[in-house]
């Protein structure tokens, strides 16, 4: 087979762009494949425009994988100040905004920019808007089948990412691709995504939609020894639907359906040991006591929904029952009835098997010269620019070894 390329690189998303950028600058012959009419849509509205595009506190513990170890290998050789130093080569304006989390000052085009830049220097070659039809191996190589006709090459990378927000373009190819070379998955799921609860039961909270407060919300009730536990402590936002919020988007990809989620609305404080405590010194409503800690409103839907009146005197209330409300708030324990899906879901757990992969160079094992990286192989961050450092890292691996 005459080649036309060393490499074919179907997605030109993070992944995609920096794998490209980094085999080009070792002298292959790259061309990046995508379907889209614009480029690296995703990054685009990343971080509220602004692209948390690292976390500098980016380690292992911070991914989810059926196999927990697999990201060590790539996260070490390319690191969060591996990227940093990127940014600031190209004196890309950027601060932390919140435990590690690295945003543009400006705007997540820089990056785009950036990865552009990056790719025309190391002479990459663009195919796109350009449809792929299928992937076939021959011998020696590849044949991508696509609207601008074959494309011949000696590996081919698979960089289209997850299913999270079709309406940009995502799609299941990379899955499809690998289940046709034999890899398996590990099922798909919406991760960093709201939770939503049905009708009657969230018919008590949804006038609270608007709140917000910091809480603690946990899981760990899921079932079987492997069952995932979460534990965050971040801001969570009452909506008409359900939960949603950083605290909820990161349980959600530790949460299992049919399981409750465990929040704790007020961490700093045992509330049964407060109310009861002020019971002697506090002639006061139970509403009025409650709202000194909680916004207002929330305060009262609770009381509510525990059958409590607001006005209810503290004083007037036996200890049996304030232990069962302070429960109700340092552990309210809710089932969600589901999720808001891929339409709002910021990345897909789930994806192909890493152990179908060497991690030291993201290629399938019995494939030879067939990578997956980024969000299509079942390696998933939390909220925080996790995401993209592991988009970097795998691209720069595979990068290094096609
Ligand atoms: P990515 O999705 O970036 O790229 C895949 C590419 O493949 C796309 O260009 C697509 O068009 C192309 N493609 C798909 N199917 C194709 C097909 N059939 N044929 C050809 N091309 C195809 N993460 C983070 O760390 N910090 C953040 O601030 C955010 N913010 C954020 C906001 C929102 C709203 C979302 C949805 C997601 C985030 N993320 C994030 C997650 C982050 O965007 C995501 O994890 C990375 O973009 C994944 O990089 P990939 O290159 O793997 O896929």
């Amino acid at each position: 087979m005459a080649k036309q390329f060393d490499v074919a690189i179907i997605g030109a998303g993070a992944a995609g762009m920096m794998c490209a950028a980094i085999a080009g600058a070792r002298g292959k012959r790259v061309v990046l494949i995508d379907h889209a009419e614009k480029l690296a849509e995703k990054i685009r509205i990343s971080g509220g425009g602004r692209c948390n595009f690292t976390n500098i506190n980016a380690g292992p513990a911070n991914f989810l994988s059926e196999n927990p170890h697999f990201c060590k290998s790539a996260l070490s050789r390319y690191t969060a100040q591996d990227f940093l130093a990127l940014v600031k080569k190209h004196r890309i304006g950027y601060h932390e905004k919140h435990r590690g989390q690295l945003f543009c000052n400006d705007s997540a085009e820089q990056i785009i920019a950036m990865l552009k830049a990056e790719c025309s220097a190391a002479e990459v070659n663009w195919r796109m808007p350009c449809k792929v039809h299928e992937v076939t191996k021959e011998e020696g190589g590849y044949v991508v089948a696509t609207d601008h006709g074959d494309i011949l090459a000696e590996s081919v990378v698979i960089a289209t990412g997850g299913l999270s927000i079709p309406k940009i373009g995502a799609t299941d190819l990379g899955y499809r691709i690998a289940t046709q070379f034999g890899l398996p998955l590990v099922e798909p799921r919406p991760g960093l995504v709201p939770l939503t609860f049905d009708g009657p039961s969230w018919a008590a909270f949804a006038p609270l939609a608007g709140i917000a407060l910091e809480v603690e919300v946990s899981t760990g009730s899921g079932k079987g020894k492997n069952a995932k536990r979460g534990l965050f402590r971040e801001d969570l936002l009452f909506t008409h639907r359900g939960l949603s919020g950083p605290a909820i988007l990161q349980i959600s990809s530790y949460w299992e359906p049919g399981t409750p989620i465990v929040v704790n609305l007020l961490p700093e404080m045992d509330v049964a040991e407060e109310l009861i405590g002020s019971k002697t010194t506090v002639k006061k409503q139970l509403g009025n006591v409650l709202s000194q800690w909680l916004p207002a409103r929330l305060a009262e839907g609770l009381l509510l929904a525990n059958g409590f009146a607001p006005d209810a005197r503290l004083a007037d209330l036996p200890d049996a029952r304030l232990r069962k409300l302070g429960d109700a708030i340092n552990r309210w324990a809710i089932v969600p009835t589901g999720s808001e899906g891929y339409r709002k879901a910021e990345v897909t757990l789930g994806g192909v098997d890493t152990r179908a992969l060497s991690q030291q160079t993201m290629m399938a094992k019995d494939v030879p010269g067939l990578y997956f990286i980024g969000e299509t192989v079942d390696v998933t961050g939390w909220l925080g620019g996790y995401n993209f450092q592991w988009a970097w890292a795998s691209g720069y691996v595979a990068g290094q070894s096609v």
